[in-house]
């Protein structure tokens, strides 16, 4: 019998109340990181509590398979005998968040890690992520003072754009970010440390982030030696207190490192559950959350304010192939690569002028800066293409009258691309330097 309209919306008003309930079960099976109970029902996402000789152990449905109910644990899970019981949790507080927790380091569920007491919050964050209509949102128009001339100079970055940073280890990834986290007027800084060394997360939040970051920042921290649960959370954590301070009004500044992580994180947990592996054994789902986790950042509606985000991405020996290297900067506003051939020559920041591009630049800058900063890069690609023959002295001058002005200017060009550590270099400041360096090969704009 065809349906009626009447009893078409009557089936309706049935999926948006589930008639399912919840209940407890038992667990049956541990398959590496995942548990399998029966006679469970909870929601997907939701979390449990699963009984164990050293207390309860917090566990999350990442899936089910006919009664079978899977959970993945938050921590450690010794002490679980078979057949322990699995006990819904629902009506969860969100996790804390408000102006309070500026200065605060905390884990991927929100517990303070920095030994100063309970958090006092003003507010807790949705359990569930609102997607902003893209129509809504107001284009990137600001240029944004990262602090850092080279970045501000040739990768103007603006307010509510999303770059990468791509680099191999220990080249300068974490220094940079610090570097910015002290240089850049944001209102609020938000700093995911996902999946790095835990001694990272100290040495960052003391050298890098030093006094002056840290009063206006929050940290979520969420090193290599937790579940791979707690890594995919504490970057979603991370994200979800930045749209809390955009909704707020305010400019917030996004520091995720390293999203590399993020994405082995969803693999561990995909591949656990039964997805089948794709690109170098990444599964599909991977590839379907980092642009939905790219996307959450960038400039909010009318009376929001923006999340100007910079994440890291780990190209492994250098690879810039790697998929997710790959499948970051097609979702990226723009990428910054970090070279080590420059860090090994103790040039730092390392940042590889040649392939890095911020996309929205030409939104945020004026013609006369634009001009300026092609004028550099050509001069500094002459010398760059030149380089082998200059360094055996097979260059002979007067050959190429730019290749001879680059080899002049050369130390200036460094100069404006190098930045000690702890030097902070205004915006203006280093525009003025690229506009003396290079103003005489700009051509004067002809008026009219
Ligand atoms: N601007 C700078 N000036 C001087 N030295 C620097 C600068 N940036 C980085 N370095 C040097 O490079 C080293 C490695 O930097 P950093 O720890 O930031 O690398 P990383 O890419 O974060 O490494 P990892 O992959 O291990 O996390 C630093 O210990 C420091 O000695
Ligand atoms: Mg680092």
């Amino acid at each position: 019998m065809p349906l009626t309209l009447a009893s078409r919306l009557h089936k309706y008003q049935d999926f948006v109340r589930p008639t399912t309930p919840v209940s407890s079960g038992r667990l049956t099976r541990v398959v590496g990181l995942t548990f399998e109970t029966i006679g469970c029902k909870a929601p997907l996402g939701s979390l449990c509590l699963v009984e164990s000789m050293n207390g309860p152990v917090k566990a999350e449905v990442v899936g089910f398979s006919g009664e079978n109910l899977f959970l993945m644990p938050y921590e450690e899970a010794a002490g679980i005998l078979p057949g322990a019981k699995v006990v819904p949790q629902l009506n969860l507080e969100g996790i804390p968040v408000g102006m309070e927790l500026l200065g605060r380091v905390v884990d991927a569920v929100g517990n303070p890690l920095d030994g100063k007491g309970p958090l006092k919050a003003s507010a807790r964050l949705p359990q569930m992520k609102k997607n902003i209509n893209p129509l809504t949102r107001r284009p990137i128009s600001e240029p944004l003072d990262t602090g850092v001339k080279a970045i501000n100079s040739m990768l103007t970055v603006g307010q509510g754009q999303r770059m990468g940073l791509f680099a191999g280890s220990g080249v300068g990834k974490s220094v940079l970010l610090g570097m910015m986290t002290r240089g850049t007027n944001a209102d609020v800084i938000v700093v995911g440390l996902i999946g790095e060394r835990g001694r990272e997360v100290k040495e960052f939040i003391e050298e890098s982030l030093g006094e002056e970051g840290g009063n206006r920042a929050v940290v979520v921290a969420s090193p290599a030696d937790n579940s791979p649960l707690m890594r995919l959370k504490g970057c979603e954590t991370a994200v979800a207190m930045a749209e809390y301070y955009r909704d707020q009004g305010m400019n917030v500044l996004l520091l995720v490192d390293s999203i590399t992580r993020y994405a082995m994180a969803q693999r561990e947990i995909a591949l656990a559950v039964g997805e089948p592996p794709a690109t170098k054994g990444y599964p599909p789902s991977v590839f379907a959350k980092l642009p939905t986790l790219v996307e959450r950042a960038g400039n909010g509606g009318e009376g929001q304010g923006s999340i100007t985000a910079f994440y890291t991405v780990l190209s492994e020996g250098d690879d810039l192939q790697d998929p997710i290297a790959d499948a970051a900067r097609a979702i990226l506003d723009g990428h910054i690569v970090l070279s080590r051939h420059l860090a090994d020559s103790g040039h730092y920041p390392a940042i590889d002028i040649e392939r890095s591009v911020s996309r929205v630049m030409p939104q945020v800058t004026s013609l006369e800066h634009q001009r300026h900063m092609r004028a550099f890069k050509q001069l500094y690609s002459a010398y760059q293409q030149s380089r082998d023959l200059i360094s055996i002295g097979a260059y002979a001058a007067g050959s190429n009258p730019l290749v001879d002005l680059a080899i002049q200017m050369l130390p200036q060009m460094n100069g404006l691309l190098q930045q000690e550590m702890h030097e902070i270099v205004p915006y203006d400041e280093g525009l003025e330097s690229l506009v003396s360096l290079v103003g005489s090969l700009v051509e004067p704009e002809v008026a009219g």
